[in-house]
């Protein structure tokens, strides 16, 4: 009788250390981490063209790396670049290469307090800017949806 409540007990706190450790690893599962992400011309790791990335690569999503800026591009966007201008005098504050799908994404901190001037330029190094300023990094919010996707075959 004794040697079974022994074993009751025994399982019973098996089980419970075995709840406790399913149920931490679960937790850290629900933790979103922020890798650094940055798009280049020899990635193609991306996917969901021309959808809002920052549906899901958010602080709160599942997807990973937290973007500040992120959106694609279609057209012949080999060695194209996003870049970010305070004005046209001084060079770009980012600049970020657009991958092999024609999606660019950045996980480095963007400050948009101050809006910026985006410019999308070609592998010839012509560069078209948008006419307003950008404050806000998804540019798939509007492209794609309100405007045309992105093209960069002028
Ligand atoms: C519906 C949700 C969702 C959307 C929308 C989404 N992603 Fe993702 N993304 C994920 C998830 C989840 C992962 C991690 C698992 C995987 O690789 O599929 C991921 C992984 C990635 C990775 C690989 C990261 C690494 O370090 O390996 C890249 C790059 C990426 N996404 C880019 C993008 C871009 C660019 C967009 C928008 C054009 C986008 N994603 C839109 C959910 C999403
Ligand atoms: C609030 C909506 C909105 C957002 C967000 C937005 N755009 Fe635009 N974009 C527009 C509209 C509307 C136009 C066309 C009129 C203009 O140039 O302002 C445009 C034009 C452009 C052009 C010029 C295209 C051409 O062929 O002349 C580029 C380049 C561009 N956007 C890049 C971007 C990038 C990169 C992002 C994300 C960082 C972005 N845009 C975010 C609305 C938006």
């Amino acid at each position: 009788m004794k040697r079974n409540l022994i074993t009751i007990n025994y399982i019973a706190y098996m089980l419970l250390f075995v709840t406790a450790t399913f149920v931490s690893s679960c937790d850290k599962a629900f933790i979103p981490e922020n890798e650094t992400t940055i798009s280049n011309s020899s990635e193609d790791e991306s996917h969901y063209f021309g959808q809002n990335c920052m549906e899901c690569h958010h602080s709160a999503g599942h997807g990973e790396g937290w973007f500040t800026l992120a959106g694609s591009t279609k057209g012949n966007y080999y060695m194209a670049t996003i870049e970010l201008y305070y004005d046209t005098i001084n060079p770009p504050v980012h600049k970020i290469e657009v991958d092999q799908k024609g999606n660019f994404y950045t996980t480095n901190e963007i400050n948009y307090q101050t809006p910026y001037l985006v410019g999308l330029r070609n592998q010839n190094n012509d560069i078209k800017y948008m006419k307003s300023k950008i404050s806000v990094g998804q540019c798939s919010l509007c492209h794609g949806a309100t405007t045309s996707t992105l093209n960069i075959n002028w």
